[in-house]
């Protein structure tokens, strides 16, 4: 296995491409933090994983809160002593409910808002902490996720767009630090799996 003993922290996990990937990442013998909105979603996620408690850490926490960023990362590694890979999944092109597609002259600021705190400042704040767990021990892998419109703008996206540009640009940054981090592509429609592409270099 892969991953056997690996820490792998995956954000927006109880559904969707996050539950993919701690599914994927437990099949390969990894620990698993998983985090979401609600604690009776990761509840349910962390149940259906079927592994031994030592395994796996269930926490609600919402990415875009400072205070529940820091908790997460604090239990993370009060539970499994370190953190080797951070996914930052949690992200959607429109808020839940709201208007799915939008001129930019449109666009009230607070979907704008939502939109990019959730893609980009979600995965600054994370990252953030992950660095204060892998600096000092020497390694880690932060892969953030992105989107196509993360490469190529999109009509009716530009909230999305932008925050999943400012991602690929955070990415890059973070791989002048360190050339472990990715941005991976995910690809709406053909995956049972997330298919990850390369966007540095
Ligand atoms: N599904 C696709 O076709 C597709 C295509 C390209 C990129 N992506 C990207 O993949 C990632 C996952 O997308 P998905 O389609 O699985 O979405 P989804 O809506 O199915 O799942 C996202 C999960 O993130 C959680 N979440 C939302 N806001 C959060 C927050 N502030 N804090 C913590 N958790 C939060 C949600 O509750 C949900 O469980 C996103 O970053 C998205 O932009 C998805």
């Amino acid at each position: 296995m892969k991953l056997s003993d690996k820490v792998a922290l995956v954000t927006g996990s109880a559904r969707g491409l996050g539950w993919q990937i701690v599914q994927a990442f437990a099949e390969e013998g990894a620990r698993i933090a998983s985090c979401d909105l609600a604690q009776s979603d990761v509840d349910q996620a962390v149940a259906k994983l079927g592994l031994p408690p030592a395994r796996v850490l269930g926490i609600k926490a919402d990415v875009t809160s400072e205070r529940d960023v820091n908790d997460l990362f604090c239990r993370t590694l009060e539970k499994f002593t370190r953190l080797d890979v951070l996914v930052n999944n949690a992200g959607f092109a429109w808020p839940r409910g709201g208007p799915v597609n939008l001129e930019v002259a449109e666009t009230p600021l607070d979907v704008w808002l939502k939109i990019l705190d959730t893609n980009l400042n979600g995965t600054f704040l994370c990252s953030r902490e992950a660095l204060k767990i892998m600096r000092p021990q020497g390694h880690g892998t932060i892969i953030n996720i992105s989107s196509p419109q993360g490469k190529k703008g999109k009509l009716l996206r530009g909230a999305y767009s932008a925050a999943k540009f400012g991602v690929a640009g955070l990415t890059q940054v973070l791989a002048l630090h360190s050339r472990q981090s990715r941005c991976a592509h995910a690809q709406s429609g053909n995956c049972p799996r997330l298919r990850c592409l390369p966007c540095l270099g």
